[in-house]
């Protein structure tokens, strides 16, 4: 079977893991990415965090699955000459170094569509144009000024970075879809583009609920927010603890037997009040006139989630999922990375993937999230540093002694 993205020749600039989220992606897809690495040493993040000595982290190997790898001095004179052939030989490429690094190798935008017009040339940068341009840029500094940090967390408690890893990996995801988006209108104009994400937007974009609350804050207090109605809020969105960034609230509650991820989050939509009540034993409160209205509850949300989680620290969480979710009242665990890498669902599906490595032996790692029906995953392993080297220069043309000169200089 044909893959959706066969044919389509990235050449990866890329490091870290804002960029090889993004390339992981094209490469689940089909396309044939070239990782260009530094020889000698590759991606940072191939030392980084290593778990075994001398063998490539998880930190790498989970990112750059299923491409190949090629080591080439950019800033040499034959490395020049064999980047610029490459720049020829492929169909996009992408990049996250910090801000001007491409420029000084001597590839600026205007230097790569003379190469290659048909070039799409995809950049993350921690900002955008401004004050900040220039800025070196890591994860938790865009979850900082993308305003997801001043919105996490609790009333009580410091601004707090999350888990997720919107900075780096939502960048790429956004970044694939401005380089699908333009591979497709290349189909009509024959021309390449660039495209640009700044990871400071991209956080921001997945914190839109947020900035549309500080529009209604101006209109009065949020209702929904733990602050309402016995805390004050200021000029600017709190942080909102467990509260749901949506329209019907919801909170992490305790189960059974009390461990550290024993917690279930429960939603209480409108049409599932009865049922929830009828279920924790309070038909008392299914149509009490404090109670029965999503309105009516909102000065006492905290008391009622409390009533609730009365009931769920009577039930494991796997117990509490089962029972709400036979009367469809939306809920979920809290479930620990040890409790999804052990799942047999999730390895079913190929969320999660166990891979060979030559060096490490097997390990596991995140599988294709988007799938096509035409064209299916099969995450593999990524590659050693420098793996493709040879192959690689010999498809651009370049012979076998050609090649070992380049080695002898250490240009590969
Ligand atoms: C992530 C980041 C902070 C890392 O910074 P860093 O480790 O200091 O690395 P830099 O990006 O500054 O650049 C690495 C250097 O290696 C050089 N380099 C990289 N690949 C090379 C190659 N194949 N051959 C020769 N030199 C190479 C670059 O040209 C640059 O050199 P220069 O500074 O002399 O121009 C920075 O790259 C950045 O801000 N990137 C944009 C935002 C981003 O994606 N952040 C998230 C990362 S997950």
């Amino acid at each position: 079977m044909t893959k959706a993205l066969e044919g389509i020749r990235v050449l990866d600039m890329t490091h870290v893991q804002s960029g090889p989220s993004a390339t992981q992606i094209l490469a689940w897809f089909g396309a044939d990415v070239i990782k260009v690495e530094v020889p000698g040493r590759g991606d940072i993040t191939r030392q980084q965090l290593r778990d075994i000595p001398d063998v490539d982290s998880l930190y790498f190997t989970m990112l750059n699955g299923n491409k190949r790898s090629l080591t080439l001095n950019n800033k040499a004179e034959q490395g020049k000459e064999i980047f610029t052939k490459l720049i020829e030989a492929c169909d996009v490429m992408v990049e996250n170094f910090a801000p001007g690094a491409l420029d000084r190798m001597g590839f600026t935008w205007e230097r790569i569509q003379e190469i290659n017009p048909r070039m799409i040339y995809a950049s993350v940068k921690g900002f955008g144009p401004g004050a900040y341009e220039n800025c070196k840029v890591y994860e938790n500094v865009a979850q900082c000024t993308g305003g997801s940090a001043s919105t996490t967390g609790f009333d009580s408690g410091p601004p707090t970075v999350t888990a997720a890893q919107i900075g780096d990996s939502g960048s790429g995801i956004h970044l694939v879809a401005g380089i699908l988006a333009a591979l497709l209108q290349r189909e009509k104009s024959g021309r390449g583009q660039r495209v640009e994400v700044a990871m400071q937007d991209a956080v921001l974009n997945l914190c839109r609920v947020k900035l549309r609350d500080q529009q209604r804050l101006r209109h009065g207090p949020l209702k929904e927010y733990p602050q309402y109605p016995n805390g004050t809020f200021g000029e600017a969105v709190p942080r909102a603890g467990h509260a749901s960034g949506g329209g019907q609230p919801g909170h992490v509650l305790e189960c059974a037997p009390g461990g550290p991820n024993d917690y279930i989050y429960v939603i209480i939509q409108p049409q599932g009040w009865a049922t929830l009540m009828k279920v924790i034993g309070r038909e008392d409160l299914v149509d009490h006139p404090d109670w029965a209205t999503p309105e009516g509850r909102l000065p006492h949300l905290e008391t009622c989630f409390h009533l609730i989680e009365g009931w769920t620290v009577t039930k494991t969480k796997s117990e509490v999922m089962e029972i709400l979710n036979a009367h469809e009242i939306p809920c979920g665990p809290v479930l620990s990375m040890k409790e999804l890498a052990e799942d047999p669902s999730l390895r079913a599906t190929g969320a999660v993937v166990e891979v060979e490595h030559p060096a490490r032996g097997s390990y596991l790692t995140v599988g294709n999230p988007i799938k096509l029906s035409d064209s299916p995953t099969e995450v593999e392993r990524s590659p050693l540093l420098g793996e493709h080297t040879a192959e690689i220069l010999r498809e651009l043309g370049y012979s076998d002694s050609d090649i070992a000169t380049a080695q002898e200089g250490g240009v590969i």
